[in-house]
């Protein structure tokens, strides 16, 4: 058998100089592999004590998207950056708040009691009320022009619908649930949208049968704007040795209204300053980005926003995107190996994040993190525009996720050191000089056996 001692002795330093060949050997003893030098690099810097007083600070107030609370993270980091020479900008983008101040629909003169979905366009329309189903693309019909569109809630989302009926002329939306309850959901758009019971919206559809219905929408939303922030710090490789690729590392520095959010996600924040505090020291061929969001608790709006600013050149650039969230929860991750760590990617499929990572747990800890299938963080937007992207997360998540108590005091140092660890050792595969440009490397094939997971997140 192939331990891990035995397996030192097989490689030759040359051999662990031009990795690409160690791993294709490796492959026949799984995860017998050892801490390389290159490892040591990076992983004998980082500071558990560095990462949590930076969660100690940051998690001092809630840092909701929009409020003081963000702008005092937002600073923090900023100066953080700064001080490490990068190159450092803060980008601010608009975020909105609804202030529902009238919500009505008026059948046949009885008032329905709905709700105005939030983001619902305003207005006071009365119009003929047309039955359009789920409003699923291309089913809707010329006839719901000038009229009001009466929608099942189901199949695509409010969003969606919405606009789908928009795009018929439709002026008004009353939308009837699949369950009970009035109030759901986000409609963003221009007409007035308001919610209804399920069985109020089947007794309009039976009424619709014995002839046409007149409906009254009358709905006044204030939308309120504020600022969030994405903060970028750029690491230049040097200028005689520059791959041309890009590598980002990114964790969200808002938290909910209601938590400090200590491991949701200053811990994830506190990673990406000490791995940039390491790698400014450190010769690379590659820039890497450190990048904090705001708004990721609003739906990923900070990294959408951050992408969607970015020349295509650049994303063609960017090969790698590891995003940290919720990486230092003392109670996450129950029995699993690692403290829970894993890596979830929006397509439930193996990419070069999750290859690097999971060779730089077998080498560090002899355990090949596994991986998984899940949105909810950052790493949605990079996924959407072609870059190879994955969420570093222990799951199950603990008992304070999202709640008050997602405080200092349940934040593991162990955890950060071996989540950060494991995110330094494998952006460093890609970004130290002597691995050549990814394309033309052996660094980006699957390198150690991991496997799928199908893990239960809270
Ligand atoms: N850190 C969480 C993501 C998360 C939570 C992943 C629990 C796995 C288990 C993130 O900050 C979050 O709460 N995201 C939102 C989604 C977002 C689109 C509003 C969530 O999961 O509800
Ligand atoms: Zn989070």
């Amino acid at each position: 058998m192939f331990g891990r001692k035995s397996i030192i002795t097989v490689l030759t330093t040359s051999m662990l100089l031009s990795a690409g060949v160690v791993y294709a050997q490796t492959n026949i003893a799984v995860n017998a592999q050892s801490v390389t030098a290159f490892d040591n690099k990076v992983i004998k810097k980082i500071s558990a004590d560095n990462m949590y007083n930076t969660i100690k600070y940051l998690s001092t107030v809630p840092r909701e998207a929009g409020t003081a609370g963000e702008v005092r993270g937002v600073e923090y980091i900023e100066s953080q950056f700064k001080s490490l020479g990068l190159e450092t900008r803060r980008i601010p983008f608009p975020i909105y708040d609804y202030k529902t101040l009238k919500q009505q629909a008026i059948v046949d003169g009885a008032d329905l009691n709905g709700h105005a979905f939030s983001g619902s366009g305003s207005g006071n329309v009365t119009a003929e009320l047309v039955n359009v189903g789920k409003a699923l693309a291309g089913t809707v019909t010329d006839d719901v022009k000038g009229k009001i569109a009466l929608v099942e809630r189901g199949d695509i989302t409010f969003v969606e619908k919405v606009q789908n009926v928009a795009a018929k002329g439709a002026v008004g939306v009353l939308m009837y649930n699949t369950g009970t309850g009035n109030n759901f959901g986000q409609a963003n758009g221009e007409v007035p949208a308001v919610a209804i019971t399920r069985a109020q919206g089947l007794e309009l559809v039976e009424k619709l049968k014995n002839g046409p219905v007149t409906a009254t929408l009358d709905v006044d939303i204030e939308r309120i704007e504020k600022t969030s922030y994405v903060v970028e710090a750029k690491l230049k490789p040097n200028k005689n040795k520059d791959t041309g690729q890009i590598v980002t590392i990114g964790a969200h520095h808002d938290s909910v209204a209601n938590g400090p959010g200590a491991n949701d996600d200053a811990s994830g924040v506190s990673a990406v300053l000490e791995l940039a505090r390491i790698f400014v020291n450190t010769p690379i061929d590659t820039e890497v980005r450190f990048l904090t969001f705001g708004s990721e608790e609003r739906g990923m709006v900070g990294s959408s926003f951050y992408v969607s600013q970015l020349p295509q050149s650049d994303i063609d650039r960017m090969v790698a995107h590891f995003q940290m969230d919720m990486i230092g929860g003392a109670e996450a991750g129950e029995d699993h190996p690692l403290g829970g760590l894993i890596m979830y990617t929006i397509d439930g499929q193996k990419n070069l994040v999750t290859d690097l990572g999971a060779s730089a747990t077998s080498r560090l800890y002899d355990v090949a993190v596994p991986y998984g299938q899940l949105g909810r963080s950052d790493h949605q937007p990079f996924h959407d525009v072609g870059i190879p992207s994955a969420l570093f997360i222990h799951s199950p998540v603990e008992p304070q996720y999202h709640k008050p108590t997602d405080t200092i005091e349940h934040i593991s140092k162990e955890k950060l050191q071996q989540a950060a660890s494991t995110v330094g050792a494998a952006a460093y595969q890609i970004i130290r000089p002597d691995t050549p440009a990814l394309d033309r490397a052996h660094v980006a094939p699957a390198i150690v056996n991991y496997d799928f997971e199908n893990r239960a997140v809270d």
